[in-house]
């Protein structure tokens, strides 16, 4: 029963396997190995981007930051949603390693909503040189509250920001979960729909501790090399990262557990559903979901065993944050039910 978030779960056998045999006799370090050559043409053919470049990193802050400072000036904005990761759980990383400054863009259900973007795009930079630049555009799917973009969400969003030529990149902690929700190519998700660069997640979906950074335009991949040797995100012993990633993607593995991440979100959201006074603060869309119920409820499935995060909410009220993985079987959920 624990449902604080993804990356309690362990890493999937498969990876786990792959880290085995990886572990076998030599290979060229700093991502020279054979296994990273394997890791792009897949991600190449996935994507249907032949010229694509990928490098990988370990965790999700550092592939969104250092995408972020790879193609944001030290003077510019980047526009990301008011509870994006990068602004709310990134220890100012992103601004960190950019020098640049995050402009909040609020929308519900945690969507930057396009009229609101495109009134902060208009009005950014008109103090001149006094004032902070047009930079970047960065979204998230799927999103901090658990919703997912659609294709054309993201491309109603991107064209926006592309109408003042900035760059656009996708924070894709959970990038199978919102293809796994949504039936769209991971084609239609980024590039197709303006996205210009992609942090795609491993770690909580099955790795033990990888993501890999896509690059659809290979012009800012060199710059992304030296910010990831200067601020200390080169592995040396690289083969391990992409013994993860190569095993991740091959015969749709992270679809699989992305799937059975999101299954297990509805089949926890239906029994939720059936409770007296429960309701959910966003649309359940795959495998994150924010219930608010009565009083009373956090100590009882304390007591039951649960373990998740509550989430501050109005007098009379509880609210939650509940995450299921590609780990979480339907006895779990069963008996959060039960619990409750
Ligand atoms: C949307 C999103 N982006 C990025 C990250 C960052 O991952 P990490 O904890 O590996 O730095 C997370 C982790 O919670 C996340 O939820």
């Amino acid at each position: 029963m624990h449902f604080a978030s993804d990356n309690t779960s362990g890493a999937a056998p498969e990876i786990m396997a792959a880290l085995i045999r990886a572990n076998d006799g030599y290979a060229r370090s700093y991502g020279a190995d054979a296994a990273m050559d394997r890791v792009t043409a897949l991600l190449r053919d996935l994507f249907q981007s032949p010229e694509a470049v990928v490098h990988l990193v370990a965790t999700g802050t550092a592939a969104n930051a250092l995408a972020i400072a790879s193609h944001c000036p030290p003077w510019g904005a980047v526009f990301c949603h008011t509870h994006a990761h990068v602004a709310e759980d990134e220890c100012n990383a992103p601004e960190f390693y950019s020098g640049a400054k995050l402009v909040l863009v609020p929308g519900n259900h945690g969507k930057i909503a396009a009229e609101t973007l495109g009134h902060a795009l208009a009005t950014t930079g008109e103090g001149g040189v006094h004032g902070v630049q047009r930079g970047m555009l960065t979204l998230t799917n799927v999103t901090e509250a658990g919703t997912v973009y659609s294709p054309s969400e993201i491309s109603a969003l991107t064209a926006l920001a592309k109408a003042y030529d900035l760059p656009c990149h996708l924070d894709g902690a959970r990038f199978a979960n919102a293809l796994a929700a949504t039936g769209a190519s991971p084609a239609e998700m980024t590039w197709q729909a303006g996205i210009d660069v992609l942090s795609l997640g491993g770690t909580k979906n099955g790795c033990l501790g990888v993501e890999a950074v896509v690059f659809f335009n290979p012009e800012k991949a060199w710059e992304f090399e030296l910010r990831r040797k200067r601020g200390g995100h080169l592995f040396s012993k690289n083969r391990f990262l992409s013994a993860q990633m190569e095993a991740y993607l091959t015969d749709g593995l992270w679809l699989r557990l992305a799937t059975r991440a999101n299954a297990m979100g509805q089949r926890l959201a239906a029994g939720l559903a059936a409770k007296p006074g429960v309701t959910q603060a966003h649309p359940v869309q795959a495998n994150m979901q924010f219930p608010m119920w009565p009083e009373g409820t956090h100590a009882r499935l304390e007591r039951g065993g649960a373990v998740y995060n509550s989430i501050p909410v109005a007098k009379g009220r509880e609210a939650a944050r509940l995450v299921t993985s590609w780990s979480t079987t339907e006895a779990d959920v069963d008996s959060f039910l039960a619990a409750f």
